[in-house]
């Protein structure tokens, strides 16, 4: 048999992922049909609006030049199983919260629902890719479920297809990828499967960066990937604390160890501590995997990541109680950032929450500046953390239109974020309306440190030793 060619393609899930992915698909394969369906009518409504449910620089654009001539998005999910070739399941796949395995497996019940609906519905053969980061092995209990579950005469081949972007990038990314990595069954119909989905990238992607591989190693190979750039941040920000300590500066010590061909200069930037999505479930993933096989020492290596980055994000907290006197209780501390990182609207594991919790447990006052995440989704992330109640949480935190409003009469202003308008303010006027000594805390090392202490302010960023 030869590999088919793909005429349609269905992404189930409408998400950071599956969005994004597939409308770069139908911009660079204008024969290919491709329509995005996802339960959620929200979501799928915005993604046919002019307000798009994520914002990620450049997906305007993209999605507009194929909406409506190739892509389309819909909650027809069944119509799209039937009707596609080829199916990208891109669900959440978060980490369980209860039963066995709870705070590190990964939770496949959605992965598993649109594998079953896939199996149900479809009446022909069909490819299904997993798109979503899963553990190892979930291609095997795709394929049982599929396997299990489908008519007669209906075949499925099961590939491993792990997405690399980064948000905030995602378009860059996905037009430009690093390489494109492809599991399959090593038998014929697999590799035939495999050569399929090859085709669709070879539109964009040379060859030669288009990797295949066995299921297994595709599956890891995405685990891996995360775990070792989270591992590099978690060691930087292990040496920021040593710099701090003894008066090294962090950026100088990342920027001569970076210079080492075999060390390499990206993913070297101390902060507040990784969140995201991806790096702390795919660790415990990695984690619970390792348990599971007998390897303790090999969880524990892998949980240490984990365990620093909590670290980090404590301890810049309690840095900035200790700097303020030992007490915060009343007093008005501005958080400038929300999102996990800059030129994303999302919170998913942001160190913002960790960090708003930690105030308010101290009964400080907050005031919180993000340019992209919404006031709904603050409240829900700050609700959904800790114990502390909805209303205590309102009385304490206000939410602000703009950062001058959420540094205005603050003790200490937060950087949790590196949005780049941070670095354009107009801090002068802030620091106007600053009550003395006036505190910068600077969790991402962004800001023109000299500039603010000429003006006035006390600079507190992470991995400096000397408070200038
Ligand atoms: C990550 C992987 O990079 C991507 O390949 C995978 O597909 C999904 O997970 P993402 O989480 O979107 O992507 O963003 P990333 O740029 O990796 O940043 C993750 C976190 O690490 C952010 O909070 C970021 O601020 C932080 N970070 C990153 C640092 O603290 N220092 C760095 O040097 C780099
Ligand atoms: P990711 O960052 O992995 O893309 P998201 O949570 O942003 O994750 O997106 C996953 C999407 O998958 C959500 O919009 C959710 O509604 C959708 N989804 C989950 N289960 C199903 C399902 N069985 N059928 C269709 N869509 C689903």
């Amino acid at each position: 048999m030869a590999p088919i060619t793909v005429k349609k393609i269905c992404c189930i899930g409408a998400g950071y992922v599956g969005g994004p992915t597939c409308a770069v698909i139908a911009v660079k394969c204008p024969n290919i049909q491709v329509t995005i369906v996802d339960l959620n009518q929200a979501r799928i409504d915005a993604w046919n609006s002019d307000n798009l449910p994520i914002y990620e620089p450049g997906l305007d654009e993209v999605v507009k030049s194929a909406r409506g001539k190739n892509l389309f998005f819909s909650t027809d999910v069944d119509k799209g199983i039937l009707e596609a070739d080829l199916i990208f399941v891109s669900v959440n796949t978060p980490t369980k919260k209860s039963g066995i395995g709870a705070g590190f497996a990964a939770d496949l019940k959605f992965l598993q629902l649109a594998t079953r609906r896939i199996a149900e519905v479809a009446t022909s053969s069909k490819i299904v890719v997993e798109k979503s980061t899963v553990p190892c092995r979930t291609a095997d209990a795709m394929r049982t479920i599929l396997e299990a579950n489908s008519k007669p005469g209906c075949h499925f081949d099961i590939l491993s297809n792990p997405e690399f972007l980064a948000e905030g990038t995602a378009i860059a990314d996905l037009f430009k990828p690093d390489r494109v990595l492809i599991g399959s069954l090593q038998t014929e119909q697999g590799k035939d499967a495999c050569e399929a989905l090859k085709n669709v990238y070879a539109n964009w992607v040379p060859k030669e960066q288009i990797l295949t591989v066995g299921l297994w190693s595709s599956e890891l190979s995405k685990l891996a990937a995360n775990a070792m750039l989270a591992q590099r941040i978690s060691s930087v920000n292990a040496l920021s604390a040593i710099c701090e300590a003894t008066g090294a500066n962090i950026d100088e010590v990342a920027y001569a160890v970076g210079k080492d061909t075999r060390v390499g200069s990206k993913f070297l930037k101390a902060s507040v501590g990784f969140g995201g999505s991806c790096f702390q479930k795919d660790i415990l993933n990695l984690v619970y995997l390792s348990e599971s096989l007998h390897l303790p020492e090999v969880a524990k290596y892998w949980r240490a990541v984990v365990e620093m980055n909590e670290h980090q994000k404590e301890r810049f907290a309690r840095k900035v109680v200790d700097t303020l006197f030992n007490t915060i209780t009343g007093k008005k501390i501005a958080i400038l950032g929300w999102a996990f990182k800059k030129d994303t609207g999302d919170t998913r594991e942001s160190p913002s929450i960790t960090i708003a919790n930690h105030f308010l447990t101290e009964k400080a006052r907050i005031t919180v500046y993000d340019p992209q995440v919404t006031q709904d989704q603050i409240w829900l992330d700050l609700t959904n953390y800790g114990d502390i109640p909805a209303d205590p949480i309102k009385e304490h935190l206000t939410i602000c239109q703009s950062a001058e409003e959420a540094c205005a009469n603050a003790e200490a202003i937060v950087v949790c974020t590196e949005w780049d308008e941070f670095k354009q303010l107009d801090w002068k006027k802030i620091y106007a309306k600053c009550p003395r000594p006036a505190f910068v805390f600077d969790g991402r090392l962004m800001l023109n440190r000299k500039e603010l202490t000429d003006i006035g302010f006390q600079v507190i960023t992470i991995g400096t030793g000397d408070r200038v």
